[in-house]
């Protein structure tokens, strides 16, 4: 069976968990495990920029033993409309993953569907899961713990980050709080997903539209930019609407006086995070970033390890 991640709850609260422990192993010893070795290659392919995940998965890639094969979408055949079923047919008889960063969940999903070999989600509109499995991980790093906490998001509510703490934090076990305008509101099928999740793992989730309620006694305090990659042209409407919901010192006074402060990055100061949150000492964002590579190497690992290894004759050269 071929296993892929494609949204945070493509894994179970025990595999979320087995990653996260496999992600702290290649924290301790960058090199102890290469399953890529030969090298087997991964397409890693980008139809947004990126700085953290392309260098992460290059480079993570490279240490499990393989060759990472970055592609810019726009310089290849996709940027001129060759579908997405026809791309992956090609691809997945040379490589052993496919790495993809798009718009639509809808483009990976119709990847995966004809894939033969694991696709992971590098950001969609709706999701980003890579990066929530390394925030995950930085805060059991720094607390000791996961399930039990409180996560409070500050800020734009419908956005990839939003949903994917709301899903991943669900499966943690943690307590999920989105603090956004309601005009930011989080998708409904998702929110109501993370509090069926929730139910099993004994965390729960909900969406407030005002700062204090989302942040009253957070262990955990999260923001994003307000301008999303492909949400350019919306970006004069998208200050004014945030700004109660910035992550300043007013808002920190809010939190546990021990809360740690997350940001997937990139940042901009004095817009979602105040300079003196994000470069003070309750911040782990550089761990959190330093965490893309170890997080992605292990779930790569256990991706290939779910899965098959393709049959004789069809993908053989893979
Ligand atoms: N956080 C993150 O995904 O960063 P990049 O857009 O630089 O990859
Ligand atoms: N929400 C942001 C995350 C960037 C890593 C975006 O999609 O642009």
């Amino acid at each position: 069976m071929i296993r892929h991640f494609l949204r945070d709850d493509d894994v179970t609260p025990a595999e979320q968990a087995e990653i996260l422990d496999l992600a702290d192993s290649f924290r301790a010893d960058r090199f102890h495990h290469q399953p890529l070795a030969g090298p087997h290659s991964v397409a890693v392919i980008f139809d947004k920029p990126s700085t953290r995940t392309r260098v992460s998965f290059s480079v993570g890639i490279a240490e499990l033993g393989g060759y990472p094969l970055v592609i810019d979408a726009q310089s290849s055949q996709m940027g001129r409309g060759e579908p997405i079923e026809d791309t992956t047919r090609v691809l997945d008889r040379q490589v052993r993953a496919i790495v993809w960063r798009t718009f639509g969940q809808d483009r990976i999903e119709a990847m995966a569907k004809v894939s033969a070999v694991p696709v992971v989600n590098a950001l969609t509109d709706m999701f980003h899961p890579c990066q929530i499995l390394a925030d995950l991980q930085a805060v059991r790093l720094h607390k000791g713990k996961l399930s039990g906490l409180t996560m409070a998001y500050l800020g734009d509510g419908a956005n990839n980050m939003a949903h994917s703490y709301l899903l991943g934090g669900a499966v943690a076990g943690m307590h999920v709080r989105v603090g956004s305008p309601a005009a930011y509101a989080p998708n409904g099928e998702i929110l109501a997903r993370a509090a069926q999740i929730a139910v099993e793992t004994g965390g729960s989730v909900s969406h407030e539209t005002t700062r204090a309620a989302a942040a009253e006694g957070a262990d955990v305090v999260v923001t994003d930019t307000w301008v999303s990659m492909g949400q350019e042209g919306e970006a004069d409407d998208r200050t004014s609407p945030f700004v109660p919901f910035a992550v300043d010192a007013e808002a920190m006074a809010l939190a546990d006086p021990q809360a740690v402060v997350l940001h997937c990055l990139p940042a901009y100061r004095g817009k979602e995070i105040a300079a003196e949150v994000i470069d003070g000492p309750q911040s782990i964002v550089w761990d959190e970033a330093e965490n893309r590579l170890h997080a992605q190497k292990a779930l790569l690992t256990w991706l290939l390890a779910q899965t098959e290894p393709p049959d004789a004759g069809e993908g053989s050269a893979r």
